[in-house]
């Protein structure tokens, strides 16, 4: 990037800094209690609730049809299962957003996860949480430093749109 604004060389500190994080951060309750490694336990994939992490922008959450596939007959005397069952058919879910980046920044799944960086890279051991919160950073300096480390493009456009 010779003479860049922005320099991530080992030795040197970025001049963007990024704002301070504690992390894990927290996130507030989820309309309907989910927990990942209760679901991980019986044996489910990441990609039947998830279907674009693997080769679309997007992974998805999802919605109340894709969790009554199963819970039409299983624990159908839980709260919150009653709870998701008494939703309108084919109603989306409100799930509180654990990890986002803003509209400006573009961030594709596909990029990524075919090209063999693991869920668990930047969302910590998911498949082992009880209640989520965001354990990994997904600020401009985590993006960059992987990229820097695997020899991947930190050219602004690539995540930016420039304008002309
Ligand atoms: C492939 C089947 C399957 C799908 C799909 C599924 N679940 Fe489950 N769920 C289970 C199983 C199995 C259990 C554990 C039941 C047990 O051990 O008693 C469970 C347990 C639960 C429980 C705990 C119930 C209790 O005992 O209090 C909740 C809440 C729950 N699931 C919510 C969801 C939600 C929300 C979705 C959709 C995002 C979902 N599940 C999708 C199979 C599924
Ligand atoms: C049975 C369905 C189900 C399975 C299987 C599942 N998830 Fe999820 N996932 C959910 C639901 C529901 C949410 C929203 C509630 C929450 O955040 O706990 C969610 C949220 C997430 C989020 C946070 C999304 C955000 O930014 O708000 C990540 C990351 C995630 N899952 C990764 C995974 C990974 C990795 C796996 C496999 C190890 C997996 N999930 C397996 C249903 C599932
Ligand atoms: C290189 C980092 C990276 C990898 C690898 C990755 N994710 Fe993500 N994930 C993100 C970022 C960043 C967001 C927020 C995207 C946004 O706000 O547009 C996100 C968002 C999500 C969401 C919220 C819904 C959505 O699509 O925005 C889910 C669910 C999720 N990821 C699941 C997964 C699963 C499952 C895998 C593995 C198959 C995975 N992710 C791999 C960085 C990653
Ligand atoms: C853990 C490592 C890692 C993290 C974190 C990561 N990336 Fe990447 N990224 C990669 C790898 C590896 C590739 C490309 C691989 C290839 O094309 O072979 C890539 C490719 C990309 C590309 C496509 C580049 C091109 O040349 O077309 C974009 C855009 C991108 N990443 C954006 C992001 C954003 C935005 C974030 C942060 C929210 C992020 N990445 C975080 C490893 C990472
Ligand atoms: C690999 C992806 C990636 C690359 C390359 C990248 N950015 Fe970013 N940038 C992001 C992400 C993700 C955010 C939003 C998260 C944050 O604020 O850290 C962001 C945020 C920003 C912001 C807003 C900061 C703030 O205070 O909210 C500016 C300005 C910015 N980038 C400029 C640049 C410039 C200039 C370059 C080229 C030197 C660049 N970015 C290269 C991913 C990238």
């Amino acid at each position: 990037m010779g003479a860049s604004l922005f320099c991530f060389g080992a030795a040197q500190a970025p001049l963007y800094e990024p704002p301070d994080e504690k992390l894990p951060r927290s996130v507030a309750p989820q309309p309907i209690p989910f927990d990942h490694s209760l679901h991980m336990r019986n044996r489910m994939a990441c990609a039947d609730c998830h279907p674009g992490a693997a080769d679309r922008e997007r992974a998805g959450l999802p919605g109340r049809d894709d969790c009554m596939l199963c819970h039409q007959t299983i624990s159908v005397e839980s709260e919150a299962v009653r709870g998701l069952a008494a939703m309108p058919a084919g109603e989306a879910i409100e799930w509180v957003r654990v990890y986002q980046v803003p509209g400006f920044a573009f961030f594709s799944h596909r990029d990524h996860v075919p090209n063999g960086v693991g869920c668990e890279q930047c969302h910590g051991p998911v498949g082992e949480r009880s209640v989520l919160s965001q354990e990994v950073s997904v600020n401009m300096v985590s993006c960059m430093n992987c990229h820097a480390e695997r020899d991947v493009s930190n050219e602004c456009y690539l995540c930016h749109d420039l304008g002309q």
